[in-house]
């Protein structure tokens, strides 16, 4: 980023409307002094998104695919829906967007259909940084002769394009990588990874669960060939969505019943899936536009171009967090796994992984919720990384997650509780 950048990014930042953003969540209305900084697990919904709900529940609670009024309203929202995510991710074309659970089965069932098309390319590249989501599933592939590669996270924190090269090799199927680190909040540089794929003619699937909520997606500048996100990390509630390009999911083998038409999305989406969740999922991507709509002056703007201003705005607005947080985390001495380093700080979102010492970290989020503070420690889900950290898998670390809503005041009685926790356990 050059100065000119920066100071854009800074203004942007201090004109983000944080409050009027608060103000639009009940359940950060309710909660008092409880502060929301376990997000990488589940964010918080805006009013908009729990209306959505409700009004599917109580005006169209019915079966899609039918004859009489409710009915057909169930499939109109569900085609606005995948409207309203293509816009979200700039996918060609909103028959490319699947509805489901969540990631991990999206992630199971690509791997499935993949499994059975190895034959001569047979490697899969996994990550040492991932959820494990996007890592256990792959290597299931085993049974089906799948070979692994590792891209091994470097003692920076983050995943370095130039180590991909030497493993790719004319037997590379995919690359199975994440956009942002659920567990460290490093961003990936997935275009690259994509245009090193593609050199070698293997493809390309990007976990975009944790990235999702932080940064503009955009499918078509990334170049990758399937991404899956969570919705309920997206502002949303319990949902999935995986996006393939048309063709890639029209030739993936997928279970279907013979009356399901063999074409995505349908040949993706076995059986009912949460309907009020996708609606609640369709007005979290136009809670996302209604940010974006603070920032651009023009009336005759495209919803993308809502979204791509509102995610921007988010953006900056998180870095100012990020750089905050890590203020105070240096200032109470913890060891940061991941992006330390303030000079870099554009290579991550406001996910902090940390410990204090040998305090254990069960102890200090035990004490941290009694200050009505919500963060997490454990193994976050990242065996692999645990390992790779020297971190035991039963204690593991801290994991504090911030997104739009968390405010720099927060970050700051964040701080003040952790030092008097240390000072306590010391
Ligand atoms: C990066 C990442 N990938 C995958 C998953 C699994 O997502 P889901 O719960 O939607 O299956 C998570 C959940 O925390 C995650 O953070």
């Amino acid at each position: 980023m050059n100065q000119h950048h920066v100071s854009k990014a800074q203004e942007s930042a201090a004109s983000f409307p944080v409050e009027k953003i608060r103000a639009m969540f009940p359940a950060l209305r309710q909660a008092g002094d409880f502060i929301f900084m376990d997000n990488a697990a589940g964010a918080q919904i805006p009013q908009s998104v729990l209306d959505a709900v409700t009004s599917h529940l109580v005006e169209h609670n019915v079966q899609r695919g039918g004859r009489y009024g409710r009915s057909v309203t169930v499939d109109q929202s569900v085609a606005e829906a995948r409207e309203s995510v293509a816009v979200l991710i700039n996918a060609y074309s909103p028959s490319e967007i699947c509805f489901g659970m969540n990631a991990t089965s999206f992630i199971r069932l690509v791997s499935l259909g993949i499994g059975q098309m190895l034959a001569e390319r047979d490697e899969i590249v996994v990550t040492d940084m991932d959820h494990d989501a996007n890592i256990a599933t792959w290597l299931a592939l085993e049974q089906a002769g799948a070979r692994f590669k590792w891209w091994r996270m470097h003692e920076d924190g983050n995943l370095h394009v130039d180590d991909l090269k030497p493993l790719m090799s004319d037997r590379t199927r995919l690359v199975a990588c994440t956009v942002t680190a659920h567990s460290i909040g490093s961003i990936v540089d997935v275009a690259s990874v994509a245009k090193i794929a593609h050199a070698a003619g293997a493809e390309v699937f990007l976990d975009c669960v944790h990235y999702g909520p932080h940064g503009l997606i955009d499918v078509q500048a990334w170049d990758c060939d399937y991404l899956v996100c969570s919705g309920y990390k997206n502002f949303s509630p319990h949902m999935g969505f995986l996006w393939g390009r048309f063709e890639t999911l029209k030739r993936l083998p997928t279970f279907r019943e013979d009356f399901i038409p063999d074409e995505p999305p349908y040949k993706v989406e076995a059986g009912t899936f949460i309907y009020e969740n996708v609606s609640g999922m369709d007005a979290a991507v136009r809670y996302l536009e209604s940010i974006g709509r603070n920032f651009l002056a023009e009336s005759n703007r495209s919803r993308r171009d809502n979204i791509v201003a509102g995610m921007n705005a988010i953006r900056d607005y998180e870095l100012t967090l990020a750089r905050e947080m890590m203020k105070v985390l240096k200032a109470c001495g913890a060891t940061i796994y991941g992006v330390a380093d303030e000079a870099r700080i554009h290579e991550r979102v406001p996910t902090f992984c940390f410990n204090i010492g040998t305090l254990s970290p069960q102890r200090i989020v035990e004490e941290m919720a009694a200050l009505q503070i919500g963060i997490r420690d454990g193994h976050m889900y990242a065996p692999r990384l645990m390992k790779r950290l020297h971190l035991s898998m039963d204690s593991g670390a801290i994991r504090a997650s911030l997104v739009h809503y968390n405010t720099v005041e927060e970050v700051h009685r964040f701080g003040e509780a952790l030092r008097a926790i240390i000072a306590k356990l010391s």
